[in-house]
Formats: structure tokens, sequence, C-alpha cells
């Protein structure tokens, strides 16, 4: 399996990039898409530099996930002949981790202008697994009614919106709460965050 995951301009880069650590670690190959705007919020919010080209964020990508050319790949934000710019193509999850409202916005209407939301568009229509990790806050009416339209046509809006119970002592901690639920929706097996209920007296072995 190989899953797309394609990183737009919202906060939130550490998500993606503790993201492709754990699916590269799961033996996932992974296909990345960076936009315009995530290689600022890159630079602002994380110690990870994205050059502009593919072939240089690969690189840099590569070397902090610790991944081969074949575990990871990145492609061109207009790349049209990249395996997702096709229902043909690869037929793999698309993870759009963070999403910006921006990208939501397009995603729902469909305007597929550049290759993270062609992918998105294909994974819709081919009704395979479309996965999007919003962040914003407040959300407006449109953020709201892009959201619902979304998921309705069968995406899952996960938000990037860590919850507490698990007594996080660190900004790690946070960041793998998120990392978890997508794991848990693409099935793939972590040690990120214990599953709920895994110690309950009744799940304990009876002998
Ligand atoms: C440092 C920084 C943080 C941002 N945070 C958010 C955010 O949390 N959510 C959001 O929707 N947009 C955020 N933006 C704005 C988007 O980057 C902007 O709308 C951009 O056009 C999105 O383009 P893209 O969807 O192609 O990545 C942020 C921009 C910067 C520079």
């Amino acid at each position: 399996m190989r899953v797309c995951v394609a990183m737009t301009g919202a906060s939130g880069s550490l998500y993606a990039l503790r993201l492709v650590q754990a699916l590269v670690g799961a033996g996932v190959g992974v296909d990345v898409i960076v936009s315009k705007a995530a290689q600022l919020v890159f630079a602002t919010e994380t110690p990870v530099s994205l050059p502009g080209k593919p072939q240089g964020q690969a690189q840099v990508l590569r070397e902090y996930v610790n991944a081969n050319s074949e575990q990871l790949r990145v492609f061109a934000r207009e790349d049209w002949m990249a395996p997702w710019a096709s229902g043909s193509g690869q037929p793999g999850p698309v993870v759009v981790c963070p999403c910006s409202t921006g990208t939501l916005s397009a995603i729902a209407t469909g305007a597929s202008n550049n290759l993270i939301e062609r992918a998105a568009d294909v994974a819709l229509k081919e009704r395979r697994q479309l996965i999007l990790v919003p962040r914003e806050a407040p959300y407006s009416e449109i953020h709201l009614q892009n959201m619902l339209n979304l998921t309705r046509m069968g995406a899952v809006i996960l938000p990037a919106s860590p919850g507490f119970y698990h007594q996080p002592q660190s900004i790690e901690d946070l960041i793998d709460f998120v990392v978890a639920r997508i794991l848990n929706q693409l099935n793939i097996d972590h040690q990120l965050m214990p599953a709920w209920g895994k110690d309950h007296p009744s799940t304990e072995d009876p002998s």
C-alpha cells in the first residue's frame, strides 16, 4: 500500500512530519505533495526547511524520517503525470494533513487546480479513502458547510484537535494523539497511544 500525504498551509506541519515518520516506520510507502503555503508554515513552525523543488523536498524529508527513495517519494504540485492525478493510477488513500481551509474549499468544489486538489478529487470520484485534517479556529459558516458537504461525499473530517485524557506531557504527545487517529482510520497498527478500553478489567485475559 502507498499513502498520499498532502501537506498544505494550515498550522500544524509537525503533524505531517510525524505522520510520514509513522507510516514509513510501519512499512507503508508514502507519496508527499507540498503546497507553496505549506513551505512557509514549515519554515515558521518546524526545524525543517523544505526547498521549493520536489527533489530537494524528498531529500530533506527522507533524511528526517530515515527513508529511502522507494519508501518516500515527493511529487510536484503541478505534476499531472503523477499516479495520484488519475483514477487509473495509484489506488491508495489520500490524507491532507494539515488541511488549510483554502484547500478544504477547493476540494469541496472539485477545483483540482493542483495535484493536491486533484488527488483528493480522484479519491472522492473513485470512492477511495480521503482523510482531511483541518485546523482553524473559529470555523466560519463556509468552513463548516464545506466540511459537511465533504463528509457527506465520503471524506473523513479529522480535525487537528488533540484530546487531553491521555495526560500529555509534551507537544509530541499532543501530536501523537492526532496522528494516532489518522493511523486508526488507515487501519495501520501503531504504538503512539493505547487504544481506548485496552486496560479495562473486562478485556483482561481470564486465565
Ligand atoms: C504561519 C501560517 C499559519 C497559517 N495557519 C493557517 C491555519 O491554521 N489554517 C488555515 O486554514 N490557514 C492558515 N494559514 C493560511 C494559509 O496558508 C493560506 O490560506 C494559504 O493560501 C493556503 O494555501 P494552500 O491550501 O495551497 O496550502 C496560515 C499561513 C501561515 C503563513
